[in-house]
């Protein structure tokens, strides 16, 4: 099947040089490149550099009958107008996250893929990050034992990148660009209803978008689930600390830096009280070496493009889109009920 990427940014880009490596992988349903489209002349003149054919229009891609898909990498507020051009014209659709601007939206573009008979799914690929499947390994194998506290975060340094990811009107905010990833990721990790949920947004140097935010979630069963997300943080912490009641895991980076620490008897025989600031104290002392042992992480590597193979096998009938519409506006559900605990400053107590 050959797609053609609308939108040839930094991920349009990103997703042109990765279907190549898709297609080169000889994949039993294969994908290629059929070209690209953007508005910006300067993106177009780039993709010719690369050698890859561009398009005029989005009209040209609608009216090119050799074009089975089309991946959709604007941004945001233009995802479902191509969408829903793409639907009427009978492609298929990948769209890059957030796949629409409201849950209300996001319902509307999977009616008219399905109303067109079409494939419609949204590039959710962090649930093929390591750092990810790493921590959901941990759960499922109960290294740390019961588990009742996960803080994932996301730490950027550099404001808010780019014009259009500061305007609301046009999707921008960190709620929309890395929320939905992170709570997608919180959504396929814990299986339990949410119970009540508490969200604060930062707008530290002004603009009209957040550009950080803070959300915890409870679950039945006790889980808390804090995620954290800043763009103006110049000292790191760990991307994931998970609590457990006979261990803490600590997954550092993207680069897979961390480990596990186990609890080896609870009472601490060896424990020796510490100074601490003007004062001493033996409850916030670390634990004496004998009563731990510290283990590597238990990695867990994702599968080379398992995206792309589920949407082109989705396309070509032989599986269901893994990225499903009920999980989607879950995640848009919560991020609308997220918003609405920003404004009001109040815990919202609901079950989704
Ligand atoms: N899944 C991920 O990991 C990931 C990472 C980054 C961005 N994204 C998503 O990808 C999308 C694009 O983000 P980006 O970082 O590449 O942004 P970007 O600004 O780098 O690229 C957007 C491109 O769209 C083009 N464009 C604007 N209006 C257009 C129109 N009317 N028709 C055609 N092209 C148009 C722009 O000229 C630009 O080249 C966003 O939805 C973003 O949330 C996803």
């Amino acid at each position: 099947m050959k797609i053609a990427i609308i939108g040839y940014g930094g991920m349009g880009n990103y997703h042109a040089m990765h279907l190549k490596a898709y297609e080169q992988s000889a994949p039993e349903d294969p994908l290629s490149l059929a070209g690209i489209y953007d508005i910006d002349p300067c993106r177009m003149d780039y993709a010719r550099e690369n050698g890859i054919r561009v398009y005029a229009s989005a009209e040209e891609i609608w009216q090119d009958s050799s074009v089975g898909a089309v991946l959709i990498a604007t941004p945001n507020d233009l995802h479902a107008p191509y969408a829903f051009a793409a639907a009427a014209a009978g492609k298929h659709i990948i769209s890059e996250k957030p796949i629409a601007m409201s849950s209300a939206e996001a319902q509307e573009m999977y009616a008219r893929a399905e109303a067109a008979g079409l494939i419609f799914e949204v590039h959710q690929n962090r649930r093929w990050d390591d750092d990810f499947l790493t921590v959901k390994n941990i759960l499922a194998r109960g290294d740390i034992g019961h588990v009742y506290r996960i803080e994932s975060r996301v730490l950027g340094a550099n404001g808010i990148p780019g014009a259009w990811r500061k305007e609301k009107a046009r999707g921008g905010g960190m709620m929309l660009d890395w929320g939905v990833h992170l709570i997608d990721q919180m959504l396929q990790m814990i299986d339990a209803p949410i119970e009540s949920l508490f969200c604060d947004y930062s707008y530290i140097y002004g603009e009209e978008v957040e550009d950080g935010f803070d959300l915890l979630v409870r679950f039945r069963g006790g889980i808390e689930y804090r995620i954290t997300v800043l763009t103006d943080c110049f000292r790191p912490l760990p991307r994931w600390q998970v609590y457990g009641t006979e261990g803490t895991a600590t997954v550092e980076d993207w680069e897979m830096r961390g480990g596990i620490t186990r609890v080896l008897e609870r009472e601490d025989k060896h424990l020796v009280g510490i100074r601490a600031g003007n004062g001493f104290t033996r409850t916030m002392a670390q634990r004496s070496s004998e009563s731990v042992e510290n283990l590597p992480l238990p990695i867990v590597h994702a599968e080379p493009f398992a995206f792309y193979k589920n949407f082109a096998a989705a396309a070509s009938g032989k599986q269901r889109p893994v990225i499903r519409k009920e999980e989607v506006l879950r995640v848009y559900r919560l991020m609308e009920e997220a918003a609405r605990s920003a404004a009001s400053g109040e815990v919202i107590r609901i079950k989704i």
